[in-house]
């Protein structure tokens, strides 16, 4: 990388309103990414960093993999956009094909959206749809899940369950949703892997059938694995009780595999690596390794016909769609995505890594601020000792380190840890280091 980096700050901030960013904070002493290579980032001072998050879990192939930038620019010399409703390509087709190799069961049925909240947003219209289909339409309830994150349209915030995105909308939120109790409980501290106790918490799902009537309840959404609040892992049994009670009910059960699809939890989705069938499957981040925006929803062959069979030939089944549903460059860019996972055999990497990464995670459980450890795969979550207001010991050390060299995001004082499935055993260490170096230094900074 060329080390002209510095002096690189744009002449006004002032007018880039940052997505959940401390604004005011970001400007006073702003932090610029000018370049990424492999499973490194440089920033504006001209320091290296290491990228121990993916990206946001979306670069797992690392940055500037030139197979997916010559499928992009190719695909923009021979079809750069064509419109998706009532055509196609050719590549949209090729695609779902091989996403669907990958899905469980017999979710067969592909639809593609622009990121991962429209992902959400479209399983919940496919599930009223499905279930309007079937002479059903009283379904109109959803199940989520407190500390659950699936976006922020109004869709998946109100299915969401992270307090400050649901609070601060509260009042154009959908109604009908109500939440599960999160799985952490008090006892699942610094676990690695799944926690024995707690699979009762499912049950929360048939308390609520009770409550509300089950002939209300559409789908239920969960995270196999919550990402965003720190990598919360289902206990031991939860995930199959969840579809126990769906199954009894005729309940949707939606799997949100944004984060935990494509290799994050050494199998293909967390649906295999659970063992537990959804019937609705939504990704999005890896599955072109972050680099243009794309979504997908997975569904089971039963619901696609259900709704396809309630329309006469000739109309429109779905009123869903977005002009960017599966535009070429996407659709390029995760034909590339799919051939690189295949040639390299990723998913058995990021299996074969995990061990590795989890021991380096949990060895960071003796400094005094971290109060606690959560890992799974290639992902964990570990939590900083709360300062005077929920964040704040979150938002201090991220920057501790950055200016240590690493690279994260913290959503309020959880550290969210992600390697890229490429990294070798040396950047594993080199995360873990640097990790030790900035929470340190953020401790000490604490006592001075
Ligand atoms: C599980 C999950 N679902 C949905 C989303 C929303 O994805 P996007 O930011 O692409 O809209 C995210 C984003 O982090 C996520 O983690």
């Amino acid at each position: 990388m060329s080390s002209e980096n510095k002096n690189k700050i744009p002449n006004s901030l002032n007018e880039h309103w940052m997505p959940f960013t401390s604004n005011k904070d970001f400007k006073e002493k702003p932090r610029l990414i000018t370049e990424a290579k492999g499973v490194y980032l440089k920033n504006h001072e001209g320091n290296t960093q290491i990228d121990a998050s993916s990206g946001l879990f979306c670069n797992p192939l690392g940055h500037g993999r030139i197979e997916i930038i010559n499928a992009i620019t190719n695909q923009l010399k021979t079809l750069d956009y064509a419109q998706p409703f009532q055509q196609g390509f050719g590549g949209s087709f090729e695609l779902a094909t091989r996403i669907s190799k990958h899905t469980p069961g017999n979710l067969n049925r592909i639809f593609y959206t622009i990121c991962g909240s429209t992902a959400v947003e479209t399983a919940i219209k496919i599930s009223v749809a499905y279930h309007k289909a079937r002479g059903e339409g009283q379904r109109f309830r959803f199940v989520g899940r407190e500390r659950a994150y699936h976006g922020m349209n109004i869709g998946a915030t109100s299915v969401g369950g992270m307090i400050n995105n649901v609070k601060a909308y509260a009042s154009v939120l959908m109604p009908g949703v109500v939440h599960m109790r999160h799985t952490h409980l008090e006892d699942h501290k610094f676990i690695s892997g799944q926690p024995e106790t707690g699979v009762e918490l499912a049950d929360d799902l048939e308390r609520i059938c009770s409550n509300f009537g089950a002939e209300n309840i559409a789908a239920c959404i969960v995270e196999p694995i919550a990402g965003s609040t720190g990598t919360l892992v289902p206990p031991v049994g939860y995930l199959q009780r969840l579809r126990e009670l769906c199954d009894k009910h005729n309940i949707l059960l939606i799997f949100d595999e944004v984060i935990t699809g494509w290799g994050r939890t050494g199998s293909a989705f967390g649906a295999q690596e659970f063992g537990v069938t959804p019937d609705i499957m939504t990704m999005a981040k890896a599955t072109t390794n972050g680099i243009v925006p794309f979504g997908v929803v997975a569904c089971k062959e039963e619901i696609y016909d259900a709704v396809l069979d309630a329309s006469p030939k000739g109309a429109v089944e779905l009123f869903h769609g977005y002009t960017y549903s599966g535009i070429p460059i996407s659709v390029a860019a995760a034909l590339a995505v799919q051939d690189i996972f295949e040639k390299e055999d990723i998913f058995n990497r990021a299996k074969e890594m995990s061990s590795y990464f989890q021991d380096g995670l949990f060895s960071l459980k003796d400094i005094d601020v971290v109060e606690n450890i959560r890992g799974y795969g290639m992902m964990g979550g570990i939590d900083i000792r709360k300062d005077t207001r929920p964040g704040k010991a979150g938002l201090e050390t991220f920057k501790h380190c950055y200016d240590a060299g690493v690279n994260f995001k913290a959503t309020g004082d959880a550290l969210i840890i992600a390697p890229m499935f490429i990294c070798e055993k040396k950047h594993i260490d080199e995360i873990i280091e640097k990790l030790r170096t900035g929470i340190t230094n953020y401790s000490r900074s604490k006592k001075n």
